[in-house]
């Protein structure tokens, strides 16, 4: 028996990628290709890769040997196209151009997803010899995309427009229309605004068909006929048996979109058709065969095929990891290998958060909190000495100081930024200072040269060390001043977090940077007991083996060790460093999402009275690891604690970041703080809510949030 060919589909989790993957599963060994949802379909491959990443591309393309790619993945919101110029042309011209490289002159087919949006519109009925005009951003992208598929001999480009079943929470045309009806919402429908959207089963048919018989070049790949997007609505009312009376016939032009549109996408097939000796479906045929399919409940049965990690069942946490196929992977090549603790993953894992950070050194522990407490360690904390931190951050930024036996001191923070302020640090600044512990909130990094220059100026007044440790468990990624958060350029120390709700996780993790030999040293030696099997730390040489001063390892007893001073077990795995690898290789689709999520919420409540958006500094990036709103809750006439409630009832999990530590009770026994010290701190926890944000909240779950918060603060 024959063997299947193999076929690569980018996008799978998008509405065509998945369709066809899903209509072709049977006559192909398919891989599927996604970038940031997981996805799983019976019978077909998955796996996550970056289309960008052209080492990972290259692996994956020479290692499945495909005899043909469909190339699906693609940006296609026109409107957020036009903002988002840079994205889109990497997502839509430098990926395929990545594709065509891959491909270079091997006789893998390449098939190219285009859009019917490469035409002006002016005229309608466009073949494929008329002249391409595109007149958004979208459509310049997919033709250049176009351009550089080309290149390659054997490639086939579709000029399209689709609509069909999404896996995701995503809509099509299609089911946007039919969902609204199905809810008696009233919805427009442009009378002026023809195209020829095609069912996405149908062009899986017809891409089916140009296989078989090889064809090349471009072709329309749309429906027979064409109708106003307003006639599409009446058909799926129609068809469903909905109320037409809910549709609103309008123009386009009566409609702000950002972008420009093409007003008449009807496309002529008749070269498509003559090449396959086969009548293209009409709309009114499209539109039966989606009903057919909902009837028989395909819709649902791709859902239920999908698989994502972690489930959530539709409810949206504040936080939360991001774990796909990749992660899983290394962590089980991990578990089967020889080490799953002490191994080569740790050092590995330390190597690249380095470099990620720009730092030379990197201590990687079993959790944040160690890692403050051994950065603390290193650096001398202790004797009742005091360290100046924030008032608005988790208690274990002071409660490493407690630990070491030294004394946390509050310093307020800026009302705009929610950062520890400077000028307060400067004021709390005595004999008895020896460290500062800036916590980058939010992920939006401290005033780091102010307060270094301050700290400069008191050394050099009181002729000692004061440490500064950053505590960066939210800035992993975040950049001030041109320079990586982690980079220690202001400090001696930045201390990483990798909690599930952190940019990266580990499970349970952290790490602490340094540029300085001598702090990596010890930060080593006291992740794990103060022991050292480094010849040269060795105080009892004579002890340590035959020769009486050993100058390498050769000469060392290979039993050897010393303990030199007090240290812990922080030490973390191998599995979870495995994890951290893998998590570290997607920090830029990571924050590149969470930077999408950030300019929805901007857009939807900048405008709102009762609600601040948080500020961004002019010259800091920031990873946005929370996104925390302040609200007037005596004008929306509702407490914060009714809010959380009837969010959460709604399926919205929100979070108070922070009740200013100065004002819990331990310390408030232990180190004589009250109310009143922290006056800024203390009003912003009065109106502070940080609502959801992390890379797996889908477009359906950020539409909720901005939909549940606008109708109750407006
Ligand atoms: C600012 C800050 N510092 C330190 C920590 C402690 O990190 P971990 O939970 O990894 O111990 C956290 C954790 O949430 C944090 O938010």
């Amino acid at each position: 028996m024959d063997e299947n060919k193999k076929l690569l589909i980018t996008g799978v989790s998008g509405l065509l990628g998945n369709n066809i993957a899903y209509y072709l599963r049977d006559q192909y060994d398919i891989l599927g290709l996604y970038y940031m949802h997981p996805i799983q379909l019976k019978g077909i491959s998955t796996q996550a890769c970056d289309l960008s990443n052209t080492e990972k591309l290259s692996r994956i393309v020479d290692k499945f040997d495909p005899d043909i790619i469909i190339h699906c993945a693609s940006l296609t919101d026109i409107d957020a196209c036009e903002k988002d110029q840079t994205i889109t042309w990497e997502v839509n011209v430098k990926c395929t151009k990545h594709i065509v490289e891959q491909i270079g002159r091997s006789t893998t087919k390449l098939i190219y997803i285009s859009t019917d949006a490469v035409y002006d519109g002016e005229k309608g009925d466009f073949s494929e010899q008329d002249e391409t005009r595109p007149k958004n951003y979208y459509g310049r992208t997919k033709l250049q995309g176009e351009i550089e598929v080309l290149k390659l001999k054997n490639s086939l480009v579709f000029r399209t427009n689709i609509f069909g079943w999404n896996v995701q929470n995503k809509e099509s045309l299609g089911e946007w229309i039919l969902h609204a009806l199905k809810d008696g919402k009233q919805i427009n429908g442009f009378t002026d605004a023809f195209f020829a959207s095609i069912y996405t089963f149908e062009l899986g048919r017809i891409i089916d068909m140009s296989l078989q018989k090889d064809l090349k070049g471009i072709y329309n790949g749309s429906s027979g006929d064409s109708c106003s997007k307003y006639d599409f609505a009446l058909k799926i009312a129609d068809r469903f048996g909905l109320d037409p009376k809910l549709i609103e016939p309008i123009s386009i032009k009566d409609f702000g979109f950002r972008a420009e549109r093409s007003w008449n996408l009807s496309l002529n097939v008749e070269k498509l058709s003559h090449a396959l000796n086969y009548r293209l479906p009409t709309v009114n045929y499209s539109i039966d065969a989606f009903y057919r399919d909902y009837c028989s409940g395909l819709h649902e049965r791709l859902k239920s095929e999908q698989i994502s990690y972690p489930k959530r069942n539709g409810f949206i946490s504040y936080g939360g990891q991001w774990i796909d196929d990749d992660d899983i992977a290394s962590v089980v090549n991990v578990l089967r290998s020889p080490w799953i603790t002490q191994g080569p993953k740790v050092e590995a894992f330390e190597k690249a958060l380095a470099e990620f950070c720009s730092t030379k050194y990197a201590v990687a522990v079993n959790s944040g909190t160690s890692a403050l407490h051994i950065a603390c360690l290193a650096a001398g904390i202790g004797d009742g000495r005091e360290v100046i931190t924030s008032p608005n951050t988790f208690v274990a930024s002071a409660n490493c100081v407690a630990y070491c036996g030294g004394v946390p001191v509050f310093a307020d923070i800026d009302s705009e930024t929610y950062n520890i302020d400077p000028i307060q640090i400067q004021g709390r600044i005595n004999k008895n200072t020896a460290g500062v512990i800036p916590v980058h909130f939010a992920g939006q990094s401290c005033e780091m040269e102010t307060i270094s220059e301050i700290v400069s100026k008191a050394e050099d007044r009181q002729s000692s060390k004061i440490w500064i440790i950053e505590d960066a468990s939210h800035a992993l990624g975040s950049v001030y001043k041109g320079t990586k958060v982690g980079s220690c350029a202001y400090s001696d120390m930045a201390v990483m977090s990798f909690h599930p709700v952190k940019h990266i996780t580990t499970g349970e993790g952290g790490a602490v940077l340094t540029n300085d030999e001598t702090l990596y040293r010890k930060l080593k030696r006291i992740r794990s007991h103060g022991i050292t099997s480094t010849t040269e730390e060795f105080i009892y040489r004579d002890q340590a083996g035959s020769l009486r001063v050993p100058r390498n390892s050769e000469t060392v007893n290979p039993w050897y060790y010393e303990q030199i001073e007090l240290g812990w077990n922080y030490r973390i795995t191998d599995i979870q460093c495995a994890l951290g690898l893998s998590q570290l290789k997607k920090m830029k689709q990571f924050i590149r999402r969470r930077k999408e999520i950030v300019r929805k919420y901007r857009q939807a409540f900048q405008g709102i009275d009762s609600v601040t958006i948080p500020y961004e500094r002019p010259d800091g990036n920031s990873n946005f690891h929370l996104y925390v709103l302040m609200f007037d809750f005596e004008k929306i006439d509702i407490s914060r604690a009714q809010l959380i409630r009837e969010l959460r009832q709604g399926g919205i999990q929100t979070q108070v970041h922070y009740i200013p530590v100065h004002t819990q009770p331990f310390y408030r026994e232990n180190f004589k703080t009250r109310w009143g010290d922290c006056p800024n701190a203390e009003s912003y926890y009065e109106r502070c809510l940080s609502i959801p944000l992390y890379p797996a909240m889908t477009e359906a779950d950020v539409e909720k949030v901005i939909r549940e918060i606008t109708r109750i603060a407006i």
